[in-house]
């Protein structure tokens, strides 16, 4: 069992999740503008915080994680809503496909548990369809003290000059980014600045 599979039935219970997961959502819709002919993909979607969240505001959504009991509470979430348009994946994207395309992209907090920055850029590329959009969020490069225990952990948050050059380089144009949401945590007796940031581009 992950850490991820351990944590997935409380994961919702911790209002910090919740306030990330619903700002970047606004700060998606700020800069994007979805529309009910979409589908969306959430990269690394955990119980389907962001997803649920951007729901309404597409035609369909799909969700992948490679954790299964995040997937679980995912599907639970969506059948005690009744909902039938939203779906999700149990695989690892990094290494696995999946056959179908994409008007937008979004992810949160998922981008620093993969070891290969520019490889994940570039299947998001080709996932998507002419025009979509991506919208990724993550830590601004922090100190390795964000995160409790940084097991799973592969970047320390991202240095957004280098991501943008990541995002031209996979092939998204008008690459551009926004501070989201800041998180507050308290560290060695100070309180510490956590900003995410959200970056989108189009195919
Ligand atoms: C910090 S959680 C964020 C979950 C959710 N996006 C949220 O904001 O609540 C990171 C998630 O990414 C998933 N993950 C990590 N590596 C992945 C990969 N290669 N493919 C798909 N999911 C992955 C983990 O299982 C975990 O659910």
């Amino acid at each position: 069992m992950s850490k991820f599979d351990m944590a997935a039935l409380t994961w919702d219970e911790k209002p910090m999740r919740v306030n990330i997961a619903q700002n970047v959502a606004n700060t998606i819709k700020k800069h994007i503008p979805l529309n009910k002919d979409m589908k969306l993909l959430d990269f690394g979607c955990g119980t389907g915080l962001l997803t649920f969240f951007l729901l309404d505001d597409v035609k369909e959504a799909v969700g992948v994680d490679t954790s299964k009991g995040m997937c679980e509470v995912f599907t639970k979430k969506a059948q005690d809503n009744n909902l039938n348009n939203v779906r999700v994946f149990n695989i690892d994207l990094t290494k696995e496909d999946l056959n179908e395309k994409f008007d937008v992209i979004v992810s949160s907090m998922s981008l620093h548990h993969v070891k290969d920055t520019q490889q994940i850029l570039k299947k998001f590329y080709k996932l998507l369809n002419e025009g979509g959009y991506i919208a990724i969020a993550d830590l601004v490069k922090e100190d390795g003290t964000f995160h409790d225990d940084n097991e799973g952990v592969e970047q320390f948050g991202f240095d957004l000059y280098t991501l943008k050059s990541m995002f031209e380089n996979a092939g998204f144009k008008d690459v551009k980014y926004d501070i989201a949401y800041t998180v507050k945590k308290e560290r060695e007796g100070q309180i510490k600045e956590y900003p995410i940031f959200l970056m989108v581009g189009r195919k």
